[in-house]
């Protein structure tokens, strides 16, 4: 008798069928590129500046008030709930923390991003009420990037920066995930649970792939702003026009 077919999967068992082998595989062309932009190479060279540090910060910010706001709203939705874990992921009080440490009490008021990091937010906000299914693709992007090559960045960064403990630095700590590697293997488990038709399967492929890539132009779009901003220092010192999002892309 010819031996029972497995089709079920376990996170220790990946099929090519799996939503988290599937992204991976879409996404990896476009990892190595967002691994490569300027800013990513100053953290892994250990070079990363406060300036570019603090610029960061204040896109994360608003890109997880965007994501964390369409995942709570979503939460009961079947593609959002079991990837659904905001005690464990959230980083927005985290990032708000850091930005209170390096700008001080008013830093709302001080908060300046790139075009590209409101259109990544547009996005996020367009889906999250349009097609919520999309969210696990940017869920993904960021969280599972975030306990990966973002655990080693952290530690990079407060060397870089010269950073006493670890002030400034919450948006990298994640209290409730005990073990990174297990909790990445339960997520992935948990994206692979969620019910897809082929065509929301692709959708969320494609979403992916313009996650990596809005990423990708936040980052460019920062070093761009570091640029310009230090050049206005050097020859307009008495220009001050209040501008928190620059036209730059
Ligand atoms: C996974 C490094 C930037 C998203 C990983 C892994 C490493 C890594 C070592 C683990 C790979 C594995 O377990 O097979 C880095 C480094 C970066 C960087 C050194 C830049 C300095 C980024 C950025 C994003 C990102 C900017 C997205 C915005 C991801 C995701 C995963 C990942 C989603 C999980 C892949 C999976 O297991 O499916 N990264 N990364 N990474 N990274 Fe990055």
């Amino acid at each position: 008798m010819e031996p029972e077919k497995k089709t079920q999967t376990t996170s220790e068992q990946m099929t090519d069928r799996d939503l988290s082998e599937q992204i991976k595989k879409v996404t990896k062309d476009s990892h190595v590129r967002a691994e490569n932009t300027e800013l990513m190479l100053s953290f892994q060279k250990g070079k990363v500046t406060l300036p570019q540090y603090k610029l960061l910060l204040c896109s994360l910010y608003e890109v997880y008030q965007a994501l964390e706001e369409e995942m709570d709203r979503n939460s009961n939705h079947p593609s959002v709930a079991p990837i659904y874990f905001p005690a464990e992921l959230a980083r927005l009080e985290a990032i708000e923390k850091d930005l209170e440490y390096f700008y001080g009490q008013d830093w709302r008021e001080k908060i300046v991003v790139p075009a590209a990091t409101k259109r990544y937010c547009h996005r996020l906000r367009q889906i999250g009420k349009e097609n919520p299914e999309f969210l696990v693709a940017h869920a993904y992007t960021r969280y599972l990037g975030d306990l990966s090559g973002g655990q080693v960045l952290g530690r990079i960064a407060q060397k870089s920066m010269g950073l006493k403990g670890s002030e400034g630095l919450s948006f990298f700590a994640f209290p409730g995930v005990s073990s990174p590697n297990l909790f990445k293997q339960l997520y992935r488990s948990r994206m692979n649970s969620v019910e897809l038709t082929e065509e929301e399967r692709n959708g969320v492929l494609e979403e992916a792939v313009r996650a990596f890539e809005l990423n990708i132009q936040v980052f460019d779009g920062l070093q761009m702003l570091l640029s310009v901003t230090e050049n206005e220092l050097q020859t307009c010192s008495t220009h001050s026009t209040p501008v928190n999002t620059l036209q730059i892309p």
